[in-house]
C-alpha cells in the first residue's frame, strides 16, 4: 500500500506525508521493527532480514521519487521566475562622465601616451609647497587674501597644482616626467571663475641642457592640436614666479575663426596655457643641481568650455540635467 502511495505522489508535500507515515516515529516501518522483540528466537533472523530488505526497497523507491519531484519543482520555479529581458521599461536616467572629468581624461590620455606619470598631492597645502618653494616670496601679490583661501591652522587650500611638482622633486631624483591633475581653489566667482576648479600641471626635469624651450613649444603645440584640431598656436612672453622665461599660450579663436568676437575680446586669440623653463630658484628650493626643466599648467574647465562652447563656467557646477544630459 505504501509502495503505491510513493509512486503516485505528485508533489513533494504529498511525498513528505507518506515519508512520515512510513519512516516517522509513529510510522509503519517503525511499528514493524517494534514487533521484532516479540518474534520467537529461531524466526528472529529471517524476520529482521525481511524487514531490512523491505526498508531498503522502500527507501530506494522514496529516494528516486524525491529526486524526480525535486527536479520537477526546480523546473517549475525556473519557468515561473524567467525574466523577459526584451520587456520595455521606463529606465532611470543613465549617468555619464561629467564634461570636466571627460576633458581631464582626454588631457591625461595625451600625456600618459608620452610617458608622463600621473601624480597626486594634498588639497590642503602648506606655505612652503604652495608658494615659497615655487619662488613666490612672502610679499608676492598672488598670496593676497583675495586669491587664497587660508586655513585657521596656517595651511592653504592649494591655489594651483604646482605644489605637487615640489613634492615629487623632494621625493625622487631626476629625471622627472609628470603631470598633476586635480582640484584647486581661489577666491573668485564670475562667468569665467569658480572658487574650485581643476588644473593639469606638467613638469619635465632632466640633466642640464637636455630640455629647452623648443621641446616645450613642440609638445604643447602638438597637445593643443590634439585637443582643438586645426588651430593656430602662439607663444606670448609672460611672467610666472616659478618659470623663466615664461609664456602664455594662445590658440586662434575657435568661435569666430580668429575674426574677432566677444569671447576672444575681439583679439582673435584665446589664452589656454601658462608655461616656461623652470626657474633656478625652484631647483634650489628642492636641492636639485645640474638640471634643466620645463613646466606648464592649464585650467580644465576652460578647456571643457571651449571644447563644448559652454558660455558660463558656473554652469558646469550647477548640476542642471539639461546641460549634463547633453554629455551622455
Ligand atoms: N601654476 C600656474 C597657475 O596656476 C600655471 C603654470 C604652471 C604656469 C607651470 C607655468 C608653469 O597659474
Amino acid at each position: 500500500e505504501l509502495e503505491d502511495k510513493i509512486s503516485v505522489a505528485d508533489s513533494l508535500e504529498i511525498l513528505e506525508k507518506t515519508r512520515i507515515e512510513l519512516f516517522g516515529k509513529k510510522g509503519a516501518m517503525t511499528a514493524e521493527f517494534k514487533k521484532l522483540k516479540d518474534v520467537p528466537g529461531p524466526e528472529k533472523k529471517a524476520f529482521a532480514e525481511g524487514l531490512n530488505r523491505n526498508k531498503a526497497n522502500l527507501q530506494k523507491l522514496y529516494d528516486e521519487k524525491y529526486s524526480e519531484l525535486k527536479a520537477k519543482k526546480i523546473e517549475e520555479l525556473l519557468k515561473a521566475e524567467t525574466i523577459d529581458v526584451s520587456l520595455y521599461s521606463n529606465l532611470e536616467a543613465k549617468g555619464a562622465l561629467h564634461p570636466v572629468m571627460a576633458t581631464m581624461d582626454k588631457i591625461i590620455d595625451y600625456f600618459v601616451a608620452l610617458n608622463f606619470s600621473v601624480e597626486d598631492g594634498p588639497k590642503v597645502e602648506d606655505d612652503f609647497h604652495n608658494f615659497e618653494a615655487l619662488n613666490l616670496p612672502k610679499n608676492h601679490p598672488a598670496r593676497e587674501m583675495q586669491d587664497t583661501f587660508f586655513c585657521r591652522d596656517g595651511g592653504v587650500l592649494r591655489t594651483h597644482t604646482s605644489p605637487v611638482q615640489i613634492r615629487k622633486m623632494l621625493e625622487t631624483k631626476p629625471p622627472i616626467r609628470m603631470i598633476a591633475p586635480g582640484a584647486v581653489f581661489r577666491k573668485d566667482y564670475d562667468i569665467t571663475h569658480t572658487p574650485m576648479f581643476h588644473q593639469v600641471e606638467g613638469l619635465v626635469v632632466q640633466k642640464k641642457g637636455e630640455v629647452n624651450f623648443a621641446n616645450l613649444k613642440s609638445i604643447l603645440s602638438d597637445f593643443l592640436h590634439y585637443m582643438f584640431g586645426e588651430v593656430e598656436v602662439r607663444f606670448r612672453p609672460s611672467f610666472f614666479p616659478f618659470t623663466e622665461p615664461s609664456a602664455e599660450v594662445d590658440i586662434s579663436c575657435i568661435f569666430c575663426e580668429a575674426k574677432g568676437c566677444r569671447i576672444c575680446s575681439h583679439t582673435g586669440w584665446l589664452e589656454v596655457l601658462g608655461c616656461g623653463i623652470v626657474d633656478p630658484n625652484v631647483f634650489k628650493a628642492v636641492e636639485y643641481e645640474n638640471v634643466s626643466g620645463y613646466a606648464f599648467g592649464l585650467g580644465v574647465e576652460r578647456f571643457a568650455m571651449l571644447l563644448h562652447k559652454i558660455p558660463d563656467l558656473r554652469m558646469l557646477f550647477e548640476g542642471d540635467r539639461r546641460l549634463l544630459e547633453q554629455f551622455r
